[in-house]
């Protein structure tokens, strides 16, 4: 069977934290779009590990398969390969021959777009990976795939055709200086190594086949969604969103299995007990935001609670994992969770970060919005809409701290009951039952309501 894991949020809501919880059941752990603009954190035993590629299956040494809607860098890909060995783990990746492939063009692309765009506000505050970039390549059927590396004169050919289109967008369109990261030349030499040791390494797959063999032989297949739901390129708070589909169809689309298998199977939504943003875009419950990133903050000076913000970034830890920026915080957003309800099908849920509200005295959730005097329970289509939302807010009573261990150890009934009351009121709004509750970053620290493996 398949159990897909999904940001049902704006990303970062532990998402590679619950592959590893359920990870020993599966055989198989799959990203399926997305790239190095992920970050994902593994805690074993006191020991972190922050994953941007390979996927969090491979702390437990599960085989790890990058689907045919990922954007890869293979510089970013053998980094982080060589780093894990060097820690002492073994990585297995395989890697989509129908993928496509992050070059360094992209890379200063996304900044130059970026640049551009701050100069009107609008920047989307991308993590600079040059996924964008990438996407808009193979929408337009021009760019480079994992199986044209392994073949080098199809790779010389491509690279003809489309780095100087690159460099005629970066020069005339942008008025910008480029460097080697335009060299037909010097990215032949670099993505050809990159070819070899796919080749050498055996890592390249036809991912589709390989993983419906693999479920042919009884094999256990998780998807590793990376990103979240309100960044979907369709769902999400465009244009202020990735440009892949995280939600729970792109778990089809990017590895070659049927929505059936996916539909079949159990379809997971990672919640935060609050939430956090990095990069633009509205964020109805914000509580205090980031200059530069929340719009109107430079000119508003301080956010509604700058104090509580600040409290909760520091408490959770709340700096990007891929790019140290701090990121925005707000209250938990219920419209934005039934939505994500909706678009994944979600069977279950993993709501993390209960313990960061801890020792707070109240706890608020934005239940409905205002628009105009009406009543909302859903986020509106467009930017501008969601944007003049106005929050209705519920107040929960807080919940002491506590020995979280000990709760994980000791199951459901004790974690604290103003919790347990708030953590019902979600799985009640949603209809979907609770399957896990973070309580901390390590592994030992969750509560296991259901095995969606079992
Ligand atoms: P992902 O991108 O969805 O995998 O999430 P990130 O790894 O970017 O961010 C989640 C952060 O919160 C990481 O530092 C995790 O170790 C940590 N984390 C995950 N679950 C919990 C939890 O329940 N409580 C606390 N305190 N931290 C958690
Ligand atoms: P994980 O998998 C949170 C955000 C960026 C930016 C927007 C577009 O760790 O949850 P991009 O570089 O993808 O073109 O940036 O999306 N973003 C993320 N935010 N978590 C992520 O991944 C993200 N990946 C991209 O901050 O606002
Ligand atoms: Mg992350």
């Amino acid at each position: 069977m398949t159990v897909t894991i999904v940001g049902s949020q704006l990303g970062d809501e532990g998402k590679g934290g619950i592959v590893d919880l359920w990870g020993d059941a599966a055989d198989v752990v799959v990203r399926y779009q997305g790239g190095d603009n992920a970050g994902h954190t593994v805690v074993e035993g006191g020991t972190e590990y922050k994953l941007s590629l390979v996927p969090s299956g491979a702390v437990r040494g599960k085989v790890g398969v990058l689907g045919n809607g990922c954007v890869v860098n293979p510089a970013t890909l053998f980094e982080e390969i060589d780093d894990l060995r060097e820690r002492g783990l073994d990585p297995d990746v395989r890697v989509a021959r129908r993928a496509h492939v992050i070059f360094p063009y992209h890379r200063v692309l996304d900044g130059i777009e970026e640049e551009a765009k701050s100069e009107s506000d609008q920047e989307v505050g991308t993590t600079g990976r040059g996924i964008g970039p990438t996407y808009e390549d193979k929408v337009g059927r021009r760019g480079v795939r994992v199986g044209d590396l392994v073949d080098p004169e199809r790779l010389r050919e491509k690279l003809e055709y489309v780095v100087p289109q690159k460099r005629a967008l970066a020069e005339d369109v942008f008025g910008v200086d480029i460097g080697e990261e335009f060299d037909v030349a010097s990215l032949y030499e670099e993505y050809r190594r990159y070819g070899e040791r796919l080749r050498e390494e055996r890592m390249t797959v036809d991912a589709g086949p390989f993983l419906a063999d693999r479920l042919d032989a009884g094999d256990e297949v998780m998807f590793e969604g990376a990103q979240g739901t309100l960044i979907d390129v369709d769902h999400g708070n465009y244009p202020y969103v990735t440009s892949s589909n995280p939600t729970a169809g792109g778990a089809a689309t990017g590895t070659g299995l049927g929505p059936g298998v996916v539909g079949g199977g159990e379809v997971v939504g990672i919640v935060k007990a609050y939430l956090t943003r990095v990069g633009s875009g509205p964020m109805p419950t914000e509580l205090g935001g980031v200059v530069g990133d929340t719009p109107g903050y430079d000119e508003q000076g301080e956010g509604d609670d700058e104090e509580l913000a600040t409290y909760v970034r520091e408490e959770g830890g709340e700096y990007g994992t891929v790019t140290g920026r701090p990121r925005r915080v707000g209250w938990l957003d219920l419209p934005m969770l039934r939505h994500s309800t909706r678009v994944n099908g979600f069977t279950g849920l993993a709501v993390n970060h209960v313990d960061v509200l801890a020792g707070l005295d109240e706890v608020q959730v934005g239940h409905s919005y205002d628009l105009d005097g009406e009543e909302l329970f859903t986020v509106p289509a467009t930017t501008e809409r969601w944007g003049d939302c106005e929050p209705n807010f519920r107040t929960f009573d807080g919940w002491e701290d506590v020995d979280w261990s000990a709760v994980a150890e000791t199951g459901y009934d004790a974690i604290p009951e103003n919790a347990r009351e708030y953590l019902g009121y979600v799985s009640d709004q949603l209809d979907v039952p609770i399957y896990a509750v973070g309580v901390g970053p390590n592994r030992e620290e969750s509560v296991v309501l259901e095995d969606p493996f079992e």
